[in-house]
């Protein structure tokens, strides 16, 4: 894909990306590595708490749902929140004795480009999706992650403080001033991709928790969004709203995907399920691996 690299004013923002290694160095660590067949989905945003552990375990299980083999990576070895949801899921299949579709999951224990392609090449290499949960922080590790990815997925919380890492907007007349740090890292990285020879990431940003009802301020973040996206060369998907649904079956491991699966549990009224499901949708995944023309749509059954 051609990659929007940041232009007039815009590259005045080279100390906010080059403030870590520098994007040719992450670029080369992961280039000169063998990758397996499968698709590499990223979800990253340097911002804490935005959804991204959140989405990627969506993800994983919607993808595993619709008959593919997924790998799912946390390199948050601290908090562990993919990797130990992720388990649960193991243990609530074993107990229950049902058939839930299970992503292989790890968590990265040593930070390494190398150790990070060697897993995906140990328990991804038959997989057609591996999906990266980031760390809320930058990190050479997290850069790395951004720099192999097919698709990049960056959630944001409806705020200003969320979009100024993505975008810097003049505070009195809007007028938009150039990219937030995050965007800028994630410029020079796909700049850096181009300049080896390689394309991409594509890159998805996606609204989390919005409201129901339209607010002014979500209004002028969706708005800023708009105008941010021909400028980064993101694309703006559809969105997640705020749903209990998203987090209440944590414990379990469970989705509401998930739902009709389980005996006795209460039927899903759908609308998660839908959102997640227009989230597979808004990636545009072509199909993976050398079978792509083999693999099942990207539809669960259940929900056609
Ligand atoms: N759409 C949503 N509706 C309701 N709650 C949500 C939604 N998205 C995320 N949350 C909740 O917001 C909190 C932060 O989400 P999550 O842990 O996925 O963010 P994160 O970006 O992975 O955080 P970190 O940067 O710490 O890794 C969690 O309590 C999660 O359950
Ligand atoms: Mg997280």
């Amino acid at each position: 894909m051609n990659v929007v690299a940041p232009i007039g004013q815009f590259a005045s923002r080279r100390d906010v990306a080059t403030d870590g290694e520098h994007p040719r160095v992450v670029v080369a660590d992961i280039a000169a590595r063998p990758r397996s067949t499968a698709r590499i989905i990223t979800v990253a945003n340097e911002k804490g708490g935005v959804g991204k552990t959140t989405l990627a375990l969506h993800l994983a299980v919607a993808l595993a749902d619709t008959g593919h083999k997924v790998l799912a990576i946390d390199l948050d070895r601290r908090q562990q929140s993919l990797n130990r949801v992720l388990t649960n899921r193991d243990g609530t299949a074993r107990r229950l004795g049902v058939r839930l579709p299970l992503p292989r999951h790890l968590v990265l224990q040593q930070q390494s480009g190398a150790m990070l392609c060697q897993e995906v090449a140990r328990l991804g290499w038959d997989c057609d999706y591996v999906v990266i949960d980031a760390p809320g922080h930058d990190s050479p590790i997290g850069r790395r992650a951004i720099a192999m990815a097919d698709l990049l997925v960056s959630p944001l919380n409806c705020s200003f403080l969320d979009l100024d890492l993505i975008g810097r907007f003049h505070p009195v007349n809007g007028r938009l001033l150039g990219p937030g740090c995050f965007a800028a890292m994630v410029g020079e990285l796909r700049a850096a991709r181009e300049e080896a020879g390689l394309s991409g990431p594509d890159w998805l940003v996606v609204l989390n928790r919005k409201r129901r009802e339209t607010s002014h301020n979500q209004s002028k973040v969706e708005a800023a969004l708009g105008k941010l996206a021909p400028r980064l060369g993101f694309r703006l998907g559809a969105g997640l709203h705020e749903r209990v649904a998203y987090r209440d079956l944590f414990e379990l491991g469970l989705t509401h995907l998930d739902l009709h699966r389980i005996p006795d549990l209460p039927r899903s009224r759908g609308v998660a399920a839908a959102e997640i499901l227009q989230l597979l949708d808004d990636l545009r995944l072509e199909p993976a691996g050398p079978e792509a023309a083999n693999v099942l749509p990207l539809q669960p059954a259940h929900l056609g």
